[in-house]
Order: C-alpha cells, then structure tokens, then sequence
C-alpha cells in the first residue's frame, strides 16, 4: 500500500504541474488535466486512509500527517482554481510549498514504509 500511495502522489504532483502549464499556455485541455487530477487526489486519500487502517491504534502523529496530506491537495486544488479566474495564487504556492515539505517529512520518519529520516 506504501508503494500505491507514493505512486499515487508522485503522479499527481507530475499531472498538477502539466496542468499547471496547460492552463499558462491557455489551453482548453487544462481542465481535463485537472479532473483526472482530481480522480488522483482520491486515490491518495485512499491508499493513505487504508495506509491508516493498517494499524491498530493510530498515533496522533499519523493523524497530523493525514491532515497535513489533504492540506498539499487542498493547495493544489485552489491554486489551479483561483489561476482559471485569474485570481492571484501566491499565498496557496507558499502553503503548497511548507505543506509538501512537511508531509515529506512526516512520511518518511513514520515508520511504516521507508525510513528515510
Ligand atoms: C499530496 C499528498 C500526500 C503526500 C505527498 C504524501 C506522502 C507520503 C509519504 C512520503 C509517505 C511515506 C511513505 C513511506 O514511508 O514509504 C506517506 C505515508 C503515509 N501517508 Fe501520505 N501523503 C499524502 C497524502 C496523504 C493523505 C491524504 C493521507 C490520509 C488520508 C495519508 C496517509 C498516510 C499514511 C497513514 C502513511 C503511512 C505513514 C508511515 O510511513 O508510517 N497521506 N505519505
């Protein structure tokens, strides 16, 4: 499951930025780009939410981490949404940008999976 989860976000993170780019370069496929987005933010939810499930008393930690998980894809999200209306998106790259750090982190020193840190 560690495996399908790191896929899953490694993935998106490649699908956000070509998204990103698509909708620079005014192109009409940026929102396709962004629903199958989408579609993969689901799948991190998942495979980080049974990632959960397979331990019997969750640390609060874990809890930390999963919150800090959908904070990077909240981030994601409006910065794609508030750039299509033209609105400005510093303040959620700056949020992507600690949130992906501090997630990065907390992943890998748990200690399921890799042990990194
Ligand atoms: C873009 C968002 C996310 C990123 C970049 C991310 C990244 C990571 C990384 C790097 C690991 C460590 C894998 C390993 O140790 O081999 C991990 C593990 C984990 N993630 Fe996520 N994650 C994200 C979202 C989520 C969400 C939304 C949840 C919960 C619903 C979640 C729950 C977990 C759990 C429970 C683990 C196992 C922790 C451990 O290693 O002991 N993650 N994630």
């Amino acid at each position: 499951m560690t495996h399908a989860h790191i896929t899953a976000w490694v993935v998106a993170l490649i699908l956000f930025f070509v998204a990103v780019s698509l909708q620079r370069g005014n192109s009409p496929k940026a929102r396709m780009m962004q629903m199958i987005l989408r579609l993969f933010y689901l799948i991190i939810i998942g495979t980080g939410a049974l990632l959960l499930y397979s331990i019997a008393t969750i640390p609060p930690l874990y809890i930390v981490k999963a919150l800090v998980g959908i904070w990077v894809i909240g981030a994601m999200e409006m910065i794609l949404v508030r750039a299509a209306k033209g609105k400005s998106t510093n303040v959620f790259w700056i949020q992507f940008v600690i949130a992906f750090i501090i997630v990065l982190y907390l992943g890998f020193t748990l200690p399921l999976g890799f042990d990194l840190f």
